[in-house]
């Protein structure tokens, strides 16, 4: 086993891993953050989407001893506080959300696309998603979502969590 250190949604975090776990893997089951996605496996889908040392990646792809040491960003670390952020909320706003089940990879892909580029034109938003696969077929509420961010729309969810960050789940403690 390797012991890996990682500044995790940034929260220092550590676990034992075996060499062959992908990040995916030990986010999901060894840290307890089950927001990203586990579903192709092989880079096709996206729903494993997570920011690693300031570029988005396939976690299923990524072996988990080669981010020791990284800074990690999982959906759930977009949030805004106890809030959603403005990004979250647009796709509740805009109906992008279905099963949901690609949605965590989608936002992080989102969250890059406008880090790099804020005010993104209809092209830039289809290319920056297109590693994102969605079964229902929401692009179209997706990209709305993610233009309507861009062209900065107040959008307030009365879905956004009240629950001050102590109430909500939290994540194992490290082992
Ligand atoms: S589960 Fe990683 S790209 Fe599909
Ligand atoms: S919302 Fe169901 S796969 Fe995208």
């Amino acid at each position: 086993m390797n012991q890996i250190e990682l500044t995790l949604n940034g929260q220092a975090r550590s676990a034992s891993v075996d060499a062959y776990h992908t990040l995916l893997e030990v986010l999901r089951d060894d840290l307890g953050l089950t927001g990203t996605k586990e579903c192709c496996l092989v880079g096709e889908c996206g729903a494993c989407t997570v920011r690693l040392n300031g570029e988005i990646v396939d976690s299923c792809l990524v072996l988990a001893v080669e981010a020791d040491g990284g800074e990690v960003t999982t959906v759930e670390g977009l949030r805004d506080g106890p809030s959603l952020s403005p990004l979250q909320n647009a796709f509740l706003e805009k109906g992008a959300v279905q099963c949901g089940f690609c949605i965590p990879g989608q936002l992080m892909a989102a969250d890059d696309l406008l880090r790099r580029v804020p005010h993104p034109s209809h092209e830039e938003v289809e290319e920056g998603l297109a590693g994102n696969l969605c079964r229902c077929g929401c692009y179209y509420q997706i990209m709305d979502a993610v233009e309507s961010v861009a062209a900065g729309e107040v959008i307030s969810s009365p879905q956004t969590p009240t629950a001050a960050p102590s109430a909500l789940p939290q994540p194992p403690v490290d082992q």
